[in-house]
């Protein structure tokens, strides 16, 4: 099917039964250009007045199936590929892989609609869709740099199988100057009449919030060179921009805004992802360096942090002192903005700094853990509630629990763990390790109970219950999530990070 067929053969999307203002009606929009100025759009380059198809090339992982999601559920036709034969499979049946709080209901309500469906071949899916994103991931590689072989080689697969014009929106996280790259490559093979446009989309989802964060985004970043391309991503992103979507009936009341919207060149999206995650790193690092310096002069960092994030020009977000900052991107990009630095002739003293701070953290709080049970921790018995890197997700990829789980074994500990969704993931890191089904099995007759995850059902435990079944009451919540006076009171030795 050439793609600028209007709309796909099946039933019409709702975005597409829907009036408002087609790309060509954008015409008279005011672009602001990289270098601030102001004009009038171009008229469009395809005859065609509006996106249809989207596919999205990374469709079974966390970023690319939050973004199908996302888009089936405004209403418009999605095609997720991936490679993983399982999570396609899995997914096609209205299982998710990943753990979100209401994924499982969207996809299946998508699934039965139609808009959405899950493929291997991307030859199809690719070839019938107008707009593309990668949302491939880019790992670090040995040296800290992202390695960018899937962006590459998905580049070289769309390059044999466009047709028509397509926008191309990378959604995975990509440093500087992948896009030159992407572009040559989008640029060979390809059959007479095709023409594409590059777009930098990047994402700021949080995990645990991955639905909510792509319905009511606090700003979307659209880098391209092409005034057409930038109002293709308005109009894909129309019931977003504009609030119309009403996805999570519970938030009815939320305050509506128009979403900031960056339209800026290549470069600057590129840039904006990783800076965005290395400084987001940075304000972790520093509360954890306060909170170090609480434990030594006797001050409490919930104070301290209440007393900082009032002022609203610091505000709260990335305040929470812990075990550092763990999961698949914090770090990684971090790194990847030190080696951009590094190749651009930049010094990134601060950045070093925040990743030294990071790898201490949990060393402090192994060094609590000795120092509470005395440097011998042979055949003694740990409970560890919580291996997901952060609550509300069952991701444990780079999670700093499952490191400390790792350094107790190490020194000979006999490690329990609870997770209310991360265990299947743990197990296949964690070989010695004792899963228990519940908080109260995994303290049995522990000698010390480490809270390394944030799930809010640690906070509500029965202490009075924990305390008659360990056998030693200490507590390390490296989370600050427990109630420390309450614990105290029931007997219970309690350390938090930087608290009093
Ligand atoms: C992060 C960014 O927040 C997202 O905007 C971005 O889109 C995403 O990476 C990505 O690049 O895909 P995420 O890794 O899901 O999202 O989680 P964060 O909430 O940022 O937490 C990262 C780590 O920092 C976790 O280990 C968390 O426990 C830790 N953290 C976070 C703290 O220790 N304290 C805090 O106050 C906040």
């Amino acid at each position: 099917m050439q793609k600028s067929t209007p709309t796909p053969s099946t039933t019409p999307t709702n975005a597409e039964r829907r009036p408002g203002p087609s790309v060509a009606m954008y015409r008279t929009t005011r672009f602001v250009d990289s270098s601030g100025r102001s004009h009038h759009a171009d008229p469009p380059r395809s005859p065609k007045s509006r996106p249809g198809q989207i596919c999205v090339i990374g469709g079974a992982g966390y970023v690319g199936l939050t973004t199908a999601l996302g888009f089936a559920e405004t209403g418009r036709r999605v095609v997720a590929v991936d490679i993983d034969e399982g999570r396609v499979a899995q997914l096609n049946r209205g299982v998710s892989p990943i753990y979100e709080r209401g994924i499982e209901e969207m996809l299946r309500r998508n699934l039965d609609t139609g808009r959405l469906s899950f493929a291997i071949d991307p030859v199809d899916a690719i070839a019938q869709s107008d707009t593309i994103f990668i949302a491939v991931g880019t790992p670090a590689s040995a040296n800290g740099r992202p390695d960018l072989s899937q962006v590459i080689c998905v580049s070289e697969t769309i390059a044999r199988h466009l047709r028509g014009y397509t926008v191309v929106a990378i959604r995975s996280t990509v440093p500087t100057g992948t896009t030159a790259t992407v572009r040559e490559i989008l640029g060979q093979d390809h059959d007479e009449g095709v023409d594409f446009d590059l777009v930098v989309n990047p994402e700021f989802l949080r995990e645990g919030n991955a639905l909510e964060d792509f319905f009511y985004p606090d700003r979307l970043v659209f880098g391209t060179s092409s005034k057409f391309a930038g109002e293709w991503m308005r109009e894909l992103y129309r019931p977003i921009i504009s609030g119309e979507n009403r996805w999570n009936e519970g938030k009815q009341d939320r305050e509506l805004r128009p979403t900031p919207l960056i339209e800026t060149n290549l470069t600057d999206a590129e840039l904006i992802k990783h800076a965005a995650n290395a400084f987001l790193a940075t304000r972790v690092s520093f509360i954890n360096e306060v909170a170090a310096i609480c434990e030594r002069v006797g001050a409490d960092i919930d104070q301290v942090k209440a007393g900082l994030s009032q002022d609203p020009r610091i505000g709260e977000s990335h305040l929470n002192p812990g075990l550092g900052f763990g999961g698949p991107c914090l770090e990684k990009d971090l790194t990847a903005l030190v080696t951009i630095a590094e190749d651009a002739g930049v010094d990134p003293v601060v950045m070093r700094a925040v990743l030294d701070r990071n790898e201490r953290q949990v060393v402090s709080v192994l060094s609590k853990v000795r120092g509470l049970l005395g440097p011998s921790l042979h055949g003694r018995p740990i409970a560890i509630l919580g291996v997901a890197f952060k609550a509300h997700t069952n991701d444990v990829r780079n999670s700093l629990a499952l490191r400390i789980a790792h350094a107790l074994e190490n020194d000979g500990a006999a490690v329990r763990v609870y997770d209310p969704m991360g265990m299947p993931q743990a197990r296949n890191e964690l070989h010695q390790t004792v899963f228990c089904s519940d908080v109260y099995e995994a303290v049995k007759g522990t000698q010390a109970i480490l809270v390394l995850t944030e799930w809010p059902e640690f906070a509500e435990l029965d202490f009075r219950r924990v305390r008659r079944l360990v056998d030693c009451p200490i507590v390390i919540d490296g989370r600050n999530v427990l109630d420390a006076r309450a614990l105290r009171s029931n007997g219970f030795q309690y350390l938090g990070i930087g608290r009093r």
